[in-house]
């Protein structure tokens, strides 16, 4: 059935609505907040390779009158994967529903999930390298044949039932493609990987966004905001909203360089678009393990933080500027990090009220 009869009857929405540990999508219309989430591959900026994909696949799917292939999304965190899931269902006429790994902790709250899909709908599955082995291997069946066996009582009283689902596509998305098993991502039948997002194309989402908001900006600007961004459009639009926040109470209400400046120092990101936690992790390496090779559980003992949280959200980008580098004996911080503080490979640690 199309998103737009659906919507004509709230009481099957609302029985859609929530379902075990997934949620249908709420309509936008309905929100008091501005989201600056672009809603069809058109309005997307950057990720070309990949806008293009979909929207091939998405044409053929609409033309053959089929679901298209269960997808994965592999990406650091706010790099668009649920934002491009909202726009698959949003551009095919489906509902989608949203869960995570760690939020499916048994087969049947995933079973719950299934049996309420219709035809086409899109189920999105973040933290996909978290989903317990058991709920794993059961959605196999589900992502292959349309159909899950559901295992009743235990022992001599077990009995076993197949489901029959509805033709659903999955979308998954991941931040350590590494992780899953093969047969899981072997089943999906495209599989991208999103890049960071180039200066250009975080200026252009910079000005999109401060249109939407209603933010006066210039071009330096945005060009502040977007340098300082770490590749990430999630980031551009945090940054945006301080800015507009600074610009507001001590500026003449307009994103410009100063302001965007001023802002951002004050949030702790420095010209490179380095967190205080950045620095940090770099910091660390550098004074108590000599610059590296460390592995990255003594980094986040050192630093009191959880290691996936390293893993995730700060070494991506310190790899892809250079600042990092990762051997089979550990993480060592290149010339490029030493650099950055000032130091060379070779001379001085910090003090240790620099950290
Ligand atoms: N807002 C956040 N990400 C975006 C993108 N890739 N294109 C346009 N607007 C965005």
């Amino acid at each position: 059935m199309a998103k737009q009869d659906r919507q004509k009857n709230p009481a099957a929405d609302e029985a859609r609505g929530v379902q075990g540990s997934g949620k249908t999508v709420p309509s936008e219309e309905t929100s008091p907040y501005v989201s600056l989430r672009p809603k069809s591959l058109k309005e997307y900026i950057g990720q070309t390779r990949v806008v293009e994909t979909l929207a091939i696949a998405i044409e053929a799917a609409l033309k053959r009158k089929e679901p298209p292939d269960h997808i994965l999304f592999h990406a650091p965190p706010g790099l668009g994967k649920t934002t491009l899931a909202h726009i698959i269902a949003e551009e095919m006429g489906v509902s989608m529903t949203v869960t995570s790994g760690p939020a499916l902790d048994k087969g049947g709250d995933l079973l719950g999930i299934l049996t309420h899909l219709e035809e086409g709908d899109i189920l999105f599955i973040d933290e996909m390298h978290r989903l317990p082995r058991v709920v794993e291997e059961f959605l196999y069946p589900a992502m292959e044949d349309f159909a899950v066996d559901f295992i009743f009582d235990k022992g001599v009283h077990a009995r076993s039932h197949r489901y029959r689902l509805e033709h659903f596509v999955l979308v998954g998305a991941t931040t350590r493609a590494g992780l899953l098993s093969a047969p899981l991502r072997e089943r999906f039948g495209i599989f991208r990987t999103l890049d960071f997002y180039s200066e250009e194309e975080l200026v252009r989402i910079a000005k999109r966004s401060a249109a939407l908001l209603n933010i006066t900006i210039d071009e330096d600007g945005a060009y502040e905001i977007a340098r300082r961004s770490r590749g990430t459009p999630r980031i551009v639009n945090r940054l945006l909203k301080r800015v507009r926040d600074f610009a507001q109470v001590r500026g003449a209400g307009i994103a410009n360089r100063e302001t965007a400046r001023e802002a951002l120092a004050l949030e702790g990101v420095d010209e490179k678009g380095l967190t205080v936690l950045d620095r940090k992790f770099l910091k660390a390496i550098i004074q108590f393990y000599k610059g590296g090779p460390v592995g990255i559980e003594a980094i986040a003992a050192t630093l009191y933080e959880e290691s996936d949280t390293l893993v995730d959200v700060v070494e991506p980008y310190l790899l892809k500027i250079g600042f990092l580098t990762r051997t089979s004996s550990g993480r060592k911080v290149a010339e490029e990090g030493y650099r950055h503080f000032g130091l060379s490979m070779q001379q001085g640690l910090f003090k240790s009220t620099d950290l």
